[in-house]
């Protein structure tokens, strides 16, 4: 994460955030699909009040289909539409539209009871650092995407890209932070490299990745790193099998733990473990 976020730095991204806002008629909220829950921002709510809005499941193609289709009952029970999307392979793109245009129905409808001649639908889309929100755009947009210029009232270098004739979209996202500084969060902020990899212990983090592969996905871990399948009590236990097995080994056989938990962290970023969610909707959480 390329961004330190101070309060003062928060101030000004929610203010930003905030003057956009009041240019659009409906947000697109992007959470990563491993981590809705942690990849969000914890004031967005309050920032977007009542506005229409679409959460965005990114890299859905790195998460467990399963349980990306869990989070999207969660939200739709919340009475928010979700979609999810994979924007590595263009998957899913052509959803986001209609689903942020199903959410403007009301005012669509209020503009004609008031006689206002339609006009395209603007939306911006929001969300953390590294969701995916450039990814998305770019994939999105594609090459057909016509740039069209300032609009009277409308902040000037902003500029609004041409989805369809129905719907414009801010080209410059919204960013925010995420709650990082709550552990839970962090953890899995962290795991999904969302977080600067100075600021964490790379051991930990993969202790954390393996407890949830051995709670949910041990197959995985058996047929990634060609363990043998045995009963393992602990994370230490798949941990230490991992090391033995991949040669991360110091003087004396003994396991070299910063090694084996760089490549465990690394393998499961780039996809090699399989399909892995990190949190579920009925996870249980402290407040
Ligand atoms: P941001 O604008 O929200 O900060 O995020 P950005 O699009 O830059 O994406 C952050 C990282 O996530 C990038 O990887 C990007 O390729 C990856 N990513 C985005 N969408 C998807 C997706 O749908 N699936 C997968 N698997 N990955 C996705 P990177 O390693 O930082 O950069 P790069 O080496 O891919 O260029």
């Amino acid at each position: 994460m390329d961004i330190q976020w101070y309060p003062g730095h928060m101030d000004k991204a929610q203010k930003e955030v905030q003057s956009k806002l009041k240019q659009v008629d409906v947000v697109i909220e992007l959470a990563d699909a491993r981590i809705p829950r942690s990849s969000r921002n914890p004031l967005l709510e309050t920032i977007i009040q009542d506005k229409p809005s679409v959460i965005v499941l990114t890299k859905a193609d790195l998460a467990d289909p399963k349980v990306t289709e869990e989070w999207k009952q969660y939200y739709r029970d919340q009475g928010i539409e979700a979609v999810d999307v994979d924007s590595k392979h263009k998957k899913g793109l052509h959803v986001i539209k209609e689903a942020a245009l199903q959410q403007t129905e009301r005012l669509q409808a209020r503009w004609k009871r008031k006689g206002i001649k339609p006009r395209a639908i603007r939306a911006m889309i929001i969300g953390i650092p590294n969701v995916g929100k450039s990814t998305l755009i770019n994939q999105w947009i594609g090459k057909k995407t016509a740039k069209i210029g300032d609009r009277p009232g409308i902040t000037k270098n902003q500029q609004w890209l041409k989805m369809g004739k129905e719907m414009d979209l801010l080209d410059t996202p919204g960013i925010l932070w995420p709650k990082f500084e709550d552990p839970y969060v962090g953890e899995r902020l962290a795991a999904t490299g969302a977080i600067k990899d100075e600021l964490l212990d790379l051991q930990d983090i993969a202790y954390f990745i393996i407890g949830i592969c051995q709670e949910y996905y041990p197959e995985k871990l058996l047929q990634r790193f060609g363990l043998e399948d045995k009963p393992r009590e602990t994370s230490l236990e798949w941990f230490e099998d991992i090391g033995r097995k991949r040669g991360a080994l110091l003087a004396g056989a003994e396991i070299d733990y910063e090694k084996a938990g760089e490549m465990v962290v690394r393998e499961f970023r780039g996809g090699l473990l399989g399909r892995i969610s990190l949190e579920r909707p009925d996870d249980e959480i402290s407040e």
